[in-house]
């Protein structure tokens, strides 16, 4: 790529989204309030899954969900929490023709104390409000969301599975709502927020390990590109690459980026590797926020756990597959693992690279870090206490 146009990639990413390409306008838009949420209690509560039966993901929702509608002339509309219902879009919503549409996915925890709490979502929320001004979707105040998002899962906190194996999944979307088919920023929009009673990743104490297709064809996100953001129209098309992993006898797809094939993210989770670096440094690595990486909930508190540990470097640098064969060769690399909010840390026995089948010992070590990981995570999402990570519903 010509320097010209890298140095205007950088340009672009120091300056604040906002100001390159939604304008002033942005600023016209009004926040919504959580003090005028209206609540209209559900007449005909559903069902709540079987406690004793396998709960799959996204699969089941609770009685209510939030709904905010905004549009250009007259800005966000009063909250609601309202029955969960079926959406009404006109065929030309530019959410559904032009991917103008962002989500966010964080977790409640029922504690022993019967408590709710839910998971940083301060960070969900910086991330939201991140992809809607990327999208030009309007601008929102996080706390009055965050405040509406606490009492949503305050009417159903009796979806909240009382089990440390499980938890309430949070989906928070925007989407585009014009009913005009131009590509261009939209004039109406919608923001709702559903709740999922989801069952443990990993059954039991036992933590299974994946195996990954590293194909460097396929490319995830890409610099200048939007990887760094949570819209939709980055999975869609990843489906097709997770299936041809499947049909290579992989679990999920490491996503590679490059000529020199940099290790970038495992399916919808972050990447971490727990080795002795060439300098002979043990070390836990992640790659660098620079733009086609997700900055993930779980990644952000892996790294800050580790580094109040300090019993080894941390650090976020960029990782090529030379580096991670030559480890492998030398005996050096102790645990890979992905990182995310569905199944926290998910350790890696193997990875498809070049037709080789390349073993990673992560399940020899213990996995001690992802044990260690998994037990300190767990202890703060079910803990009693306070926990500075951790917003009481
Ligand atoms: C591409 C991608 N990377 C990483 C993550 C992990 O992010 P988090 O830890 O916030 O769930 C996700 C999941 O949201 C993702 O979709």
């Amino acid at each position: 790529m010509a320097a010209a146009a890298l140095g205007q990639i950088w340009a672009r990413k120091l300056l604040p989204v906002s100001w390159l390409l939604c304008g002033p306008r942005r600023y016209a838009s009004s926040n919504f309030k959580a003090a005028d949420l209206q609540l209209e209690i559900t007449r005909e509560p559903h069902e709540k899954p079987d406690p004793s039966k396998p709960l799959a993901f996204g699969k089941n929702f609770t009685d209510h969900m939030l709904m905010v509608e905004w549009t250009e002339k007259k800005g966000w509309g009063r909250p609601r929490i309202q029955p969960f219902q079926n959406l009404m879009l006109h065929p030309a919503c530019s959410g559904l023709h032009y991917s103008l549409q962002l989500f966010e996915g964080m977790k409640a925890f029922k504690g022993s104390d019967q408590q709710v709490r839910l998971f940083r979502p301060w960070l969900n929320m910086d991330r939201m409000l991140r992809s809607a001004l990327r999208l030009c979707l309007p601008s929102f105040d996080k706390v009055e969301l965050l405040e509406c998002i606490r009492r949503l899962v305050e009417v159903d906190k009796d979806w909240v599975p009382d089990d440390t194996n499980a938890s309430l999944y949070v989906r928070p979307v925007i989407i585009g709502n014009e009913p005009s088919l131009g590509v261009a920023r939209s004039s109406q929009a919608l923001l709702f927020v559903i709740l999922c009673p989801v069952g443990p990743y990993f059954p039991g104490d036992a933590v299974d390990p994946v195996s990954l297709l590293a194909d460097p064809t396929f490319i995830r996100a890409w610099v200048g590109g939007v990887g760094d953001y949570k819209v939709g129209g980055n999975y869609g098309p990843t489906v097709l690459v997770q299936e041809e992993a499947k049909k290579r006898g992989c679990e999920q797809v490491l996503w590679l980026y490059g000529p020199d094939h940099q290790l970038t993210e495992v399916g919808t989770m972050n990447i971490f590797i727990y080795w002795t670096y060439e300098d002979g440094v043990l070390e836990l690595v992640t790659p660098s926020l620079d733009g086609i990486i997700l900055p993930g909930v779980v990644r952000q508190s892996l790294l800050d756990l580790a580094r109040t540990w300090g019993e080894f470097r941390v650090v976020e640098r960029k990782i090529t597959m030379k580096e991670l064969l030559r480890a492998l060769d030398e005996g050096r690399v102790r645990e890979v693992f992905g990182s995310g909010t569905a199944c926290q840390v998910c350790p890696v026995h193997r990875i498809v690279y070049q037709g080789k089948h390349l073993h990673i010992p992560t399940m020899e070590n213990g996995p001690e870090l992802i044990h260690r990981f998994l037990k300190e995570l767990r202890a703060i999402q079910y803990g009693t206490g306070t926990h500075e990570w951790m917003l009481p519903v």
